[in-house]
């Protein structure tokens, strides 16, 4: 990417000119366009009401799913339009019968919410459990799984990037596994959409969750679940409302065909039409280039924060993508935060509560997390690592 685009792609985000952004995985700074989308929008339906300005713009709302759709490769009613990423997760999991006996593989790096969920329906169920175990790198030991799998295996699911971490999953080589095994395959790509250009068709997942405020820039409180279109009719929604299913008789429903079953008939119009947004936007940049990008800026910056000395970098992964993580000798990660804060340079951090298996592992309580996107600059990275220098000298 020429750095006459980064120009531009700065100019058209209003907070690269009021801070220095290292918390994308977090939440990003959106581009204009989505801001100006969701607004316009929000102030239309104060004027004309709610239902009314839905009923005007019904075919826009319904170019939502194409959008996102075009975002994974997929197609419109393979999308369901929820709240945020464990929501989306949470529906296509809950939703998965399992019983006593049956086996669900995970990964190291699970998120919280997702192993929560896990150890929920694990005691509710007598369903087991089981941590596929990592490759020397860290990621997912896809031989492993291979040897792992037997006829009591109901799902695979992984994440594609975790929440602590540098750290890509193979999820292709996983869906082809899956497939040839013909197991259902859940992938958590809350991290990675937006970030790496996704084909749902060459990862071979089923089921995939994702958010719109990390890697995609739209904004907060909307995400979305991508369902295959032939498992959608096996897969009977955890919870339904009159929207997902339809009370055709006094004791009768029917559940909608298409993953829409998902959703719940309230939500917001101006967030969906922002996500949408941001996905056009996230293609027009070119996926392909802002991972790229991502991951050369985060690598460079990884570099200069490992010469730095009392600092540790602490990525794994064959292949690291843009979440770039590290502690600094004798000070906590949120002081670490803290400290940048107050020099206008955004990071977060993550602790043992948010991936506990991996960061237990490691022998790590919490780390600094600064995600790196495509817009930001060399420039601002000298300034988070000179920063970072200075904490560490004091
Ligand atoms: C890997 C991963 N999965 C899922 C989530 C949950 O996303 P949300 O907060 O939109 O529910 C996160 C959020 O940080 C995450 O990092």
């Amino acid at each position: 990417m020429a750095d006459l685009e980064v120009a531009k792609l700065r100019s058209e985000t209003p907070g690269c000119a009021e801070v220095v952004h290292f918390n994308n995985a977090g939440a990003s700074l959106p581009p204009s366009i989505v801001v100006d989308t969701v607004v316009s929008y929000l102030v239309e339906e104060a004027r004309v009401g709610g239902y009314e300005l839905a009923d005007r713009r019904r075919e826009d709302l319904a170019a939502v799913y194409r959008s996102v759709a075009g975002i994974i490769g997929s197609h419109e009613d393979e999308i369901a339009l929820v709240d945020n990423a464990t929501r989306a997760w949470d529906m296509a999991f809950y939703s998965i019968p399992l019983g006593e006996g049956d086996r669900v593989l995970t990964t190291t790096s699970e998120y919280a919410a997702n192993f929560i969920a896990y150890l929920q329906v694990a005691r509710r169920t007598g369903a087991h459990i089981e941590v596929v175990p990592d490759t020397p790198t860290g990621e997912i030991d896809v031989d492993a799984l291979e040897r792992m799998l037997d006829d009591r295996v109901r799902l695979i699911s992984i994440n594609h990037v975790p929440t602590n971490g540098g750290l890509v999953n193979p999820a292709a080589a996983v869906g082809r596994i899956a497939q040839d095994a013909g197991i259902p395959y859940l992938l958590d790509a809350c991290q990675s959409v937006g970030q790496i250009p996704i084909d749902v068709d060459e990862i071979g997942c089923d089921l995939l969750s994702a958010t719109s405020r990390k890697y995609l820039r739209g904004p907060r409180g909307v995400g979305f679940l991508y369902v295959r279109d032939t498992i959608i009719e096996s897969l009977e929604p955890i919870m339904l409302d009159l929207h997902g299913a339809r009370w055709v008789a006094r004791d009768e429903y029917e559940v909608r065909r298409d993953a829409k079953r998902f959703e719940t008939w309230e939500s917001s119009p101006a967030l969906r039409l922002g996500l949408a947004a941001a996905c056009d936007y996230a293609l027009d940049v070119g996926p392909g280039a802002a991972w790229d990008r991502i991951a050369s800026l985060a690598a460079i910056l990884r570099a200069a924060l490992a010469r730095i000395p009392g600092v540790t970098v602490h990525d794994k992964g064959a292949v690291k993508g843009g979440i770039v993580t590290f502690s600094v000798a004798g000070r906590e990660a949120s002081a670490v935060q803290d400290y940048l804060q107050q020099r206008r340079i955004n990071v977060s951090t993550s602790s043992v509560y948010s991936a506990r298996i991996d960061m237990q592992e490691r022998g790590l309580d919490e780390v600094v997390r600064a995600s790196v996107h495509y817009f930001n600059t060399e420039d601002e990275l000298d300034r988070l690592v000179n920063t970072v220098a200075q904490l560490a000298r004091h």
